[in-house]
């Protein structure tokens, strides 16, 4: 059944292409963003590689509940995907107070807004930073949290605000997916991730240094207890990241409550391993150099995906290979983002 679903965060690098997956499934979509993280440029890419427009973008701050309020009045909304956050660990540590403020205010702001419009229907970006510091792998949902630092800390606070909305408000339909390491762009090579300043992860810094924009990769650590010694993560197809919201979106009225399930392959890679992959897409090695180990990673973040495949016969289909290859084909096409365009 089409939906109208409000995307907040649209125009980020996980929204985006989740607002391609729903106009591709029939849904009306909805954006708010307050473009803090990203660039307007992306939305009109998503309507163009839809073919059909967005049925709203509205440029709004989420703790803004006035405006807010304005867009729910103005549109139907069936079901929200919440993507709107700050998400960098680093930062998180300079500036924690701007972390709560975003992440769990606006999350405070979103749901209150729901409550007065009667939307009951939710899906939560969660992280895989919830475990912090684990030796266990693969991880599956039930291991404790541990948040090791004020982004990963606001994430699970969000998600306990969640489980204590659902136990008041039965009425409450909410899945918060807790992603690994998501990478890649749409195969089109029209939409990806464009950060904002040098990157902080991974992917993103590689791409740029194939387009010159960088001089050379440093590897945190190479003597950690992994087979070659670098980290190892559970990298995550950004469409399969999308592809599973929009399922998730089709699976909110089986139960009312909060339900937490990871989205991941199941399967990790080195950093070194990355290295290679992406240099084969790319044609060439990106140049890369040993460095210290960078403070608070852990050896290996690997998911078990497994209670969401039970749940809805869901499972992940784009391996490392097209990860690094639609990584790529943005990058090439856009050295410097959706300034580019
Ligand atoms: P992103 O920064 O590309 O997208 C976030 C979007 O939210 C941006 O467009 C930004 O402008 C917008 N935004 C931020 N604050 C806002 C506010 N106050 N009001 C309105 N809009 C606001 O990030 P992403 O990688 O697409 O991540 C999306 C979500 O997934 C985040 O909640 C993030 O914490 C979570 N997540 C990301 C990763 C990852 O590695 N990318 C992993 C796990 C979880
Ligand atoms: C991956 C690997 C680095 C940069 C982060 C967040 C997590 C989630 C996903 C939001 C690590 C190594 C990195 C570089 C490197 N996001 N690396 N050189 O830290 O696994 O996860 O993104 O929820 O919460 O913490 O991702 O891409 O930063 O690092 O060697 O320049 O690459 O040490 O082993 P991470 P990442």
């Amino acid at each position: 059944m089409p939906q109208t679903v409000l995307v907040t965060g649209g125009a980020g690098f996980i929204g985006s292409h989740t607002c391609v997956e729903l106009l591709d499934h029939g849904h009306d979509v909805v954006v708010v963003d307050d473009h803090s993280n990203s660039s307007p440029h992306a939305l009109d890419a998503v309507q163009k590689l839809a073919g059909r427009p967005l049925a709203g973008a509205h440029r709004v701050d989420l703790r803004d509940r006035a405006a807010l309020d304005s867009v729910f009045a103005a549109h139907d909304v069936d079901a929200v995907i919440h993507f709107a956050a700050k998400k960098a660990v680093g930062e998180s540590m300079r500036i924690p107070l701007d972390y709560f403020d975003v992440n769990i205010g606006g999350t405070t702001a979103l749901l209150c807004a729901m409550h007065e419009h009667g939307v009951r229907r939710l899906v939560f970006s969660s992280s895989c930073s919830i475990y912090g510091d684990t030796a266990t792998v693969p991880l599956g949902e039930d291991e404790p949290a541990g948040p090791t630092n004020p982004y990963a800390r606001s994430k699970h606070i969000c998600e306990q605000l969640l489980g204590d909305a659902c136990r008041r408000y039965p009425e409450l339909s909410v899945i918060a997916l807790r992603y690994f390491n998501p990478i890649g762009a749409h195969p089109s090579g029209m939409i990806g991730e464009d950060p904002t300043g040098v990157p902080n992860n991974v992917l993103p810094y590689m791409a740029q240094v194939a387009v010159g924009r960088l001089d050379e990769l440093a590897v945190f650590g190479d003597d950690y207890p992994t087979p070659d010694g670098t980290c190892v993560r559970d990298y995550v197809h950004v469409v399969d990241v999308a592809d599973g919201h929009r399922v998730a979106v089709d699976h909110l009225d089986d139960e009312a409550g909060l339900r937490v399930l990871n989205l991941g392959t199941g399967t990790g890679a080195s950093v070194l391993e990355l290295v290679a992959r992406f240099s084969a897409a790319v044609g060439r090695p990106i140049p890369y150099r040993i460095a210290d180990r960078r403070a608070g990673d852990v050896p290996i973040l690997v998911a078990d995906p497994s209670r969401v495949a039970a749940a809805w016969g869901w499972r992940t289909t784009r391996d490392l290979a097209d990860m690094c290859a639609d990584a790529w084909k943005f990058q090439r096409s856009h050295p410097h983002g959706y300034r580019s365009a």
